[in-house]
C-alpha cells in the first residue's frame, strides 16, 4: 500500500483516471506461466512488478507514464495478474514476498531521489515523517553513509527511526518550526538534500531547510498539492535545485535491488493484512498510525 491508493480513491492523479481500475501499484508473487517467446522469466521465479509498466529506462514519455499500475492501467490487487517479460523484475532471494511488494512505487521513488540528486557519504539529507517512502529514505542514505535527519509527529516512531540508524529526529508537532532546528543541527547551514514529500504544508519549510546549492528531491503531496508559498526568487537566490520526482524506470529499480540484495537490506513492515480485509488496510492507511509500509497478503 501507498499513500498513492488513497489519492486515487478519492479521485486519482493525473494520467490515473482510468475507472473502474483494479487498485494498487505494488505486488510481487511467483511466475506461474509464461508466454512462448519469454527468455527473462521461467515457471517459479519471483518477481515483482515494476511500477509503471513500459518505463524501462532512459527519460519516460507521456505513453510510458500512462501506465502506471492500480491508476492508468489495472493494478496489483488480483491473485493473478498478466504482463509482458519487460514489466518484470527478479526479487532479492532474502526478502519475502511481502517485504519485495514494498519496493515498487516507496522504495524506487526514494532511491531516484537519492540517486538523482548526487547523494555522496557525509552528506546530510532531511526525510520528512516515517511513512514508506522517508523509511526507505533513511535505510538508503544510511547504505549511501549519509548523515540523516527525520520528522515525525510522534515520539515513539522517531525512536524507531534511531533504531533504524536516524542521526537526527525532531518532532514537527511539537517542532512547528522544525526547519530552525534543521539549520541548528547543520551549524547553520542547511542539509545537502530535501526528500520532499509532504507538499504544500512543508515545502517552504522545507527550502529553508536546505544549503545553498541544495537539491530538493519533489516527491509529495501528503499535506496538500498548493504551491505551499513557494516563489521564484526563494529558489534562485539560494541555487537550489528541484527535481520533480516521478517513481522510477525499470533500470533504476534493478540497480536498487542490487544494492538491497547486497546490504540485505530488509524493508520495515508495520502490518500485513490478509487479502479478505483489504479495506482494512486502506482504513489503516489513512489514520498514519504506521511506520515504514502496510502489506497486503495472500497467504
Ligand atoms: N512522486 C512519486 O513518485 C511518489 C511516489 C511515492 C509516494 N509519493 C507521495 O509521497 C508521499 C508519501 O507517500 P507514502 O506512501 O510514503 O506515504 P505514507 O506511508 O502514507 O506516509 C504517511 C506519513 O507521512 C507523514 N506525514 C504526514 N503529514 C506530514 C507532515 N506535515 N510533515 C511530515 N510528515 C508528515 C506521517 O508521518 P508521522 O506519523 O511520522 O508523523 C504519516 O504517518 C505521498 O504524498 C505520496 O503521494 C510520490
Amino acid at each position: 500500500m501507498n499513500y498513492r491508493e488513497l489519492v486515487i480513491l478519492r479521485g486519482g492523479y493525473i494520467r490515473n483516471q482510468t475507472i473502474p481500475v483494479i487498485p494498487v501499484s505494488d505486488g510481487a508473487g511467483e511466475v506461474v506461466s509464461v508466454g512462448e517467446n519469454v527468455t527473462a522469466f521461467k515457471i517459479g521465479d519471483r518477481v515483482a512488478g515494476t511500477f509503471f509498466r513500459d518505463w524501462v529506462t532512459g527519460i519516460p514519455t507521456e505513453k510510458m507514464m500512462d501506465t502506471a499500475l492500480g491508476g492508468g492501467i489495472d493494478g496489483m490487487l488480483a491473485n493473478y495478474v498478466a504482463r509482458r517479460e519487460h514489466a518484470w523484475v527478479k526479487i532479492p532471494e532474502h526478502l519475502t514476498y511481502e517485504e519485495a511488494a514494498t519496493l515498487p512505487c516507496a522504495a524506487v521513488t526514494a532511491w531516484n531521489s537519492l540517486v538523482t540528486g548526487g547523494l555522496i557519504a557525509g552528506q546530510t539529507i532531511l526525510t520528512l515523517g516515517t511513512g514508506g517512502v522517508s523509511i526507505f529514505a533513511l535505510q538508503f542514505a544510511k547504505l549511501f553513509g549519509a548523515r540523516v535527519i527525520i520528522t515525525s509527529s510522534s515520539d515513539e516512531k522517531l525512536e524507531r527511526a534511531r533504531a533504524l540508524g536516524a542521526d537526527e529526529t525532531i518532532n514537527y508537532h511539537t517542532n512547528s518550526e522544525w526547519q530552525q532546528k534543521v539549520r541548528f543541527l547543520t551549524n547553520g547551514l542547511g542539509v545537502d538534500q530535501v526528500v520532499e514529500v509532504g507538499g504544500e504544508g512543508t515545502l517552504s519549510r522545507s527550502l529553508s531547510s536546505a544549503r545553498i546549492g541544495g537539491y530538493i528531491g519533489t516527491i509529495g503531496v501528503l499535506t496538500g498539492f498548493g504551491s505551499g508559498g513557494l516563489t521564484p526568487a526563494s529558489v534562485f537566490f539560494n541555487h537550489l535545485r528541484f527535481q520533480g520526482i516521478y517513481v522510477g524506470s525499470r533500470e533504476m529499480f534493478e540497480a536498487m535491488i542490487k544494492a538491497i540484495a547486497l546490504h540485505r537490506l530488509k524493508p520495515v513492515i508495520d502490518q500485513t493484512i490478509p487479502f479478505a480485509e483489504v479495506k482494512r488496510a486502506y482504513e489503516l492507511l489513512e489514520q498514519r498510525k504506521h511506520f515504514g509500509k502496510i502489506v497486503i497478503s495472500h497467504s
